[in-house]
């Protein structure tokens, strides 16, 4: 079985790395793990029409290839629920509190330090590829000022990291929680995963069709998709962009 890193790309500079994993795959196979990093992007993508904006050789922007063959490709959300456990995992040696912002934005205290770009690849009835996009604010210390709820490592540890030594970390850290997917230990992402999600359990504003209304997380179904429970027991199930948390409420 490939650890994720086993092969690793290095580019100065790309327009994505996503993109260029996808130009790999349309050239020929792919060797499961293969993890393409870039210093710096100048297209990197965000979720939706969002832009990845990242300063050259500060931060790590990569993407990693999988081949989830072992999945259904309505079980796609095991796969968030995974990387983004990994990233955790990584940023608990640095720093306590991270959480996961629903679906899969990496916060700690209210700020957005990373995020995750997934791909699928479906081939009839099986999930043949999936390129995981990932950017991590590390050491940058400045960011432009529409993104007023981005922050850095640097800038919570007041220490900067090594790059390389950083990314050996996380992909460590993500091929556990993947090993963990793979060895059908799903009880145990769920539990971990409804753990790490900001606001679980907890009463909370949230903002649906426009409107402020309360509700508390009580997990996600099979599809990833979020269960709300608003007053009077009443469980609603949202999908993404259906619901938006208000930050500190
Ligand atoms: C998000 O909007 O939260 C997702 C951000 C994902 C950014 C990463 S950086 C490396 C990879 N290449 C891209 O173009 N995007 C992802």
């Amino acid at each position: 079985m490939s650890k994720i890193g086993g092969v690793l790309i290095e580019l100065e500079e790309v327009d994505s790395t996503n993109l260029y994993a996808e130009r790999m795959l349309s050239k020929g196979t792919v060797e499961e793990g293969t993890v393409i990093l870039a210093k710096y992007q100048t297209a990197g993508k965000g979720q939706g029409k969002n832009r990845w904006e990242s300063l050259p050789g500060q931060n790590l922007t990569f993407s990693i290839v999988l081949h989830p063959r072992f999945l259904e490709p309505g079980q796609q959300f095991h796969l968030n629920k995974a990387i983004s456990l990994g990233i955790l995992d990584f940023l608990s040696g640095y720093i306590d509190g991270a959480a996961i912002k629903w679906p899969n934005d990496i916060m700690v205290d209210s700020k957005k330090i990373g995020g995750i770009l997934i791909q699928h690849v479906v081939e009839g009835e099986i999930l043949e590829t999936t390129i995981v996009g990932i950017g991590i604010n590390i050491n940058q210390t400045k960011f432009d000022h529409q993104l007023t709820h981005a922050a850095s490592m640097f800038q919570i540890l007041h220490q900067e990291l090594k790059l390389k030594e950083a990314l050996g970390l996380l992909c460590k850290a993500i091929d556990g929680r993947y090993s963990q997917l793979r060895g059908k230990e799903e009880k145990t992402l769920e539990a971990d995963f409804c753990d790490a999600l900001l606001g679980f359990r907890e009463e909370r504003i949230f903002l649906v069709d426009g409107e402020e209304v309360p509700g508390i997380i009580r997990g996600v179904d099979e599809f990833g998709r979020l269960l709300v429970e608003h007053p009077g027991n009443d469980v609603k199930v949202y999908a993404h962009k259906e619901i938006q948390y208000i930050m500190g409420s």
